[in-house]
């Protein structure tokens, strides 16, 4: 049992490292600096009510919802862990490569774990749902 937890704990770990030192991290890292960190604040925490939190948020649970916000951009009444926000976010009008960095970036930092990279086919796939 033991032998199976320590295992256990050194593949999780290992795969947070692979997604963590990978170039797209990286970008997705630069692209959060530039377009993201203004509302969603250095900590991914969001402000209570008026920008939702992506560090630990229950919404990016729903990985295509969570590519179509950053994508499209986002608007009207949703719920982050348990608190209303009715708000909206423009598109930053980012291609589908960036998308995807800031994806593995934000599901992958303040303590969020995703252990598949997003591609820019996972992207592309949203696409026919542009509004
Ligand atoms: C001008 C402020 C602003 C900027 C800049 C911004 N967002 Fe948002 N974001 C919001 C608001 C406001 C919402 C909620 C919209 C609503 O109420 O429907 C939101 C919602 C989200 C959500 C879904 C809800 C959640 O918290 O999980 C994600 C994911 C997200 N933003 C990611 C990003 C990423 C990635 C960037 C940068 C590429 C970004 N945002 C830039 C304001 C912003």
């Amino acid at each position: 049992m033991k032998l199976i937890t320590a295992f256990l704990i050194l593949f999780s770990n290992l795969s947070l490292a692979q997604i963590t030192t990978q170039e797209t991290y990286r970008r997705g890292q630069m692209i959060y600096n530039e377009f993201c960190v203004r509302c969603h604040r250095p900590d991914g925490g969001g402000i209570k009510g008026i920008f939702p939190p992506l560090a630990k948020a229950d919404y990016l649970k729903n990985i295509k919802e969570t590519i179509r916000s950053i994508a499209f951009g986002l608007k009207g009444p949703i719920v982050v862990n348990g608190v209303n926000y009715d708000n909206s976010m423009a598109p930053m009008g980012l291609d589908d490569q960036e998308v995807a960095d800031v994806t593995n970036y934000i599901l992958n930092s303040w303590g969020n774990q995703h252990d598949e990279e997003i591609t820019i086919k996972d992207v592309q796939m949203l696409n026919s749902d542009k509004p």
